[in-house]
């Protein structure tokens, strides 16, 4: 018989916050459910979780999750109950196999994969979704909660069926854990641009930009969350070789859900998402 959940560590990476709406969501979903709940930020993933259950939160980058996920996981010894979060800004099935390399260790690490959640949330790379678009995205996820919430709490499975498609393409596009500290060195500032405000600085994940002698450098361990240059208040910073994917500046998600419209790309994948279809 499944044991019921009573604390639950939801432990979550974010680059542009996204994820993090859908995990605090998550957060008062639990505790409204009677949950003990202990939240934390994944800040370099050296970080060990004491409680035993644990929903891992995450955005998918390149169809896999973000490198510091996986050293998050490989840290883990625990043996409980693992669910997975994920928001990504297309509802394609390509994405379905992100979390296979953290299962796989996790399991090694003796824990039990229960499943995971997924939600469209808007793309803060590759192109801008409208703000009605992002408010339909945030809407749906808002509806969506409560149900992870419920199972969580109950201990049920929520299953992940990745087609073959989505294994070789993941499985391929791996390489971008190799491809982001290498193209993070190509960054740059554009002085015109630039007010010194540093925000970038503060703000990187990885502690991966500094500020020294007048001028911004780039380390080598960048994760490609775009932190930097998606809260750029002056959009000043360029990201490399993906430079042409950058989108700058956060979302308004308070605008009409009901007056969103869909564009021609994907159109069919955001529909079946928005009416809840699993095929
Ligand atoms: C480097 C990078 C790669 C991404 N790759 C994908 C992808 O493969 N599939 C997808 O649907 N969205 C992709 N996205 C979009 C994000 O997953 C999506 O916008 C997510 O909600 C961002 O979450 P965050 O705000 O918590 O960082 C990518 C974003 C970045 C920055």
């Amino acid at each position: 018989m499944e044991q019921t959940a009573k604390r639950i560590g939801i432990w979550v990476f974010s680059g542009t916050g996204n994820t993090l709406k859908c995990a605090k969501a998550l957060e008062t979903a639990l505790i409204e459910r009677g949950v003990s709940v202990g939240f934390h930020e994944i800040a370099d993933g050296s970080e060990r979780a004491e409680e035993r259950d644990l929903v891992i939160c995450y955005p998918v980058y390149g169809f896999n999750l973000p490198r510091i996920l996986k050293t998050f996981c490989r840290n883990l010894r625990g043996g409980g109950n693992v669910w997975f979060l994920k928001t990504s800004g297309e509802p394609l099935r390509l994405n379905d196999n992100s979390s296979a390399e953290p299962i796989r260790i996790l399991r090694k690490n003796g824990y039990c994969i229960k499943g995971e959640f997924h939600y469209i949330m808007p793309y803060n790379m590759v192109f801008r979704h409208t703000d009605e678009l992002a408010s339909r995205m945030w809407e749906t996820a808002q509806k969506r909660i409560p149900d992870a919430a419920e199972r969580i709490t109950n201990g049920e499975d929520a299953p992940i069926a990745a087609p073959l498609s989505a294994k070789i393409v993941s499985a391929l596009c791996r390489i971008e854990h190799w491809f982001y500290p290498k193209n993070g060195r190509l960054f740059r500032v554009d002085p015109k641009k630039c007010v010194r405000c540093k925000k970038c600085v503060k703000n990187c994940p990885t502690k991966n930009i500094t500020f020294e002698n007048g001028k911004f450098r780039f380390g080598k361990s960048c994760i490609g969350c775009v932190r930097c240059s998606f809260n750029c208040p002056t959009d000043a910073i360029h990201i490399g070789l993906i430079d042409f994917m950058r989108v700058n500046g956060p979302y308004d998600f308070t605008r009409d859900p009901a007056s969103a419209t869909l564009g021609r790309y994907c159109r069919k994948s955001y529909e079946r998402y928005f009416a809840g279809r699993q095929d």
